[in-house]
């Protein structure tokens, strides 16, 4: 029996009988699912040696104060994945295979082509690798041609039969969540659809997790990229964790995108961790294995390679002063696309001068820091309550009353789904603060603080705050600034 999209939404874990049901339609929907054996990936999985399994590398970085570097991967045919994965091994420690376009709105169809047409070619003439057409036994062999832990890394709103492929072929991290994956990406997938979608991607890491496979799952952090406050991305990860914990996921890994004030960064991911202890524990959930990961600036980028290693060098400090337990690292290419292997290896070598050199310093807590940790748990804490209180005890249900009220907006989101009212902008030090609350029920005082340090700014620009100075702010670092001052 498939999901009936009629049926109530519930933060309940599935059933086995609903999961079973349900799995044997995901499988039947391209032919490469038959190739799925859920007993033989866990085997192969319970195989895997600790230096490939993603929990286990995860777990020694934190407990070593160890910021680990992630790239972004993905190429059409599996022997050029290989060889692309094995030359970026050096230079990391935790690999990616990125999820191309097709597939991540479930059109293996165009896969099947777009694999065809990059054969013919002689090169990838995709935008990421296609892992459901490669199938269970191709994800198998990239899994095996490589020495460290890989991670799904995609974007797909139904990212079921994917999760079951990759899973089972040993890939040992899964990128996404119901809200994170729907509302940035997608204009019209109902947000009920995308949540009881990724309740079965969660369900499915829960049984690997039943029979001692520890699958690493991650919400995604930077959403739009664009200039989102960290009090809203922390809201998406904390019910994430929350949804995926109840699913029987032991393994998680929330996200940030770097906003690019280095003080208002490092609050965020220490209030980040903090936070989701605070919330997991409080619904109830112990033994679980929690860290942090930070991406280096998910907007727009200079042009010149020069320039872009400015902005990944910032990134790769803030990642390391916050104690970020990962970094995702950008390269000198994002301005124009997907990268070159060599220009993936180069910025990771410019993160991992960076990490090394501050790596061992003293991380900053001064009380600046600590201001603004208090401010995001503040805002956390008030827009949860009131998610909490729309759901009346089923936070799935409140998740979307909040998308469909406001009172959760991600600014700059292509999803129907979302209000679009709230509107950010940076202060005069570049931190992001709330220009337009929309239906965010920010407290009064709160909201003086962000007024506040949005008059600074206007006062030191001679301008009023206004939508010009937000566009000039999301225009800003591709034009080598952080603030979009007027010329
Ligand atoms: N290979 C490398 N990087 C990729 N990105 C998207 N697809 C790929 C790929 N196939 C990167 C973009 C951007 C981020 C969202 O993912 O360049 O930095």
């Amino acid at each position: 029996m498939p999901f009936d999209s009629m049926e109530p939404l519930v933060n309940k874990r599935l059933s086995d009988r609903i999961f079973d049901s349900e799995r044997e339609v995901v499988l039947g929907t391209w032919p490469t699912g038959a190739d799925v054996n859920f007993k033989d990936g866990v085997r192969y999985q319970l195989g895997l040696p600790e230096k490939k399994q993603f929990s286990a590398v995860m777990k020694a970085a934190d407990d070593a104060g160890r910021t680990l570097l992630q790239p972004r991967a993905g190429v059409a045919l599996l022997q050029e994945q290989i060889t692309l994965l094995t030359d970026l091994q050096p230079h990391c420690d935790v690999l990616p295979t990125t999820i191309d376009a097709y597939t991540r709105h479930n059109r293996y169809d165009k896969c099947a082509n777009g694999i065809a047409r990059s054969r013919e070619a002689g090169r990838s003439l995709m935008n990421g690798f296609p892992a459901v057409n490669h199938g269970l036994h191709g994800c198998r062999e990239l899994v095996e041609a490589l020495d460290k832990p890989v991670q799904v890394r995609h974007g797909t709103p139904d990212a079921r039969l994917l999760a079951e492929i990759t899973l089972a072929a040993g890939f040992t991290s899964y990128e996404g969540g119901g809200i994170s994956y729907n509302i940035p990406y997608a204009k019209s997938v109902k947000l009920k659809d995308s949540i009881r979608h990724w309740q079965y991607c969660d369900r499915l890491v829960g049984r690997y997790e039943d029979e001692g496979v520890h699958i690493n799952r991650e919400p995604f952090g930077p959403l739009t990229g664009t200039l989102v406050p960290p009090f809203v991305s922390h809201c998406v990860m904390i019910l994430e964790g929350l949804l995926a914990l109840e699913q029987g996921v032991k393994c998680l890994t929330l996200g940030y995108g770097q906003g690019g004030n280095l003080v208002q960064d490092i609050a965020a991911i220490r209030s980040l961790r903090e936070l989701g202890d605070e919330y997991f524990n409080a619904a109830g959930f112990t033994g679980y294995q929690l860290s942090a990961v930070f991406h280096q600036w998910m907007g727009g980028f200079p042009d010149e390679e020069s320039s872009a290693y400015g902005v990944i060098c910032l990134g790769a400090a803030a990642a390391s002063l916050a104690g970020a337990t990962k970094v995702i690292v950008k390269t000198p290419h994002e301005a124009g696309g997907v990268p070159t292997m060599a220009a993936n290896r180069d910025g990771l070598r410019a993160t991992r001068q960076m990490i090394n050199m501050l790596g061992e310093q003293q991380k900053p807590a001064g009380e600046d820091v600590a201001l603004e940790t208090d401010m995001i748990k503040r805002e956390v804490r008030a827009v949860l309550s009131r998610v909490f209180a729309l759901g009346e005890g089923n936070i799935a249900l409140g998740t979307i009353r909040a998308f469909e009220s406001g009172v959760m907006d991600i600014p700059f989101a292509p999803a129907r789904a979302n209000a679009g009212t709230l509107m950010p902008i940076r202060d005069d030090n570049g931190a992001l603060r709330v220009l337009d609350k929309g239906n965010a029920p920010l407290p009064d005082d709160v909201l003086a603080f962000h007024r506040d340090k949005i008059a600074e700014r206007a006062s030191s620009e001679g301008r009023a705050p206004s939508f010009q100075m937000v566009i000039d702010d999301v225009n800003a670092i591709s034009n080598s600034r952080l603030i979009g001052r007027p010329c």
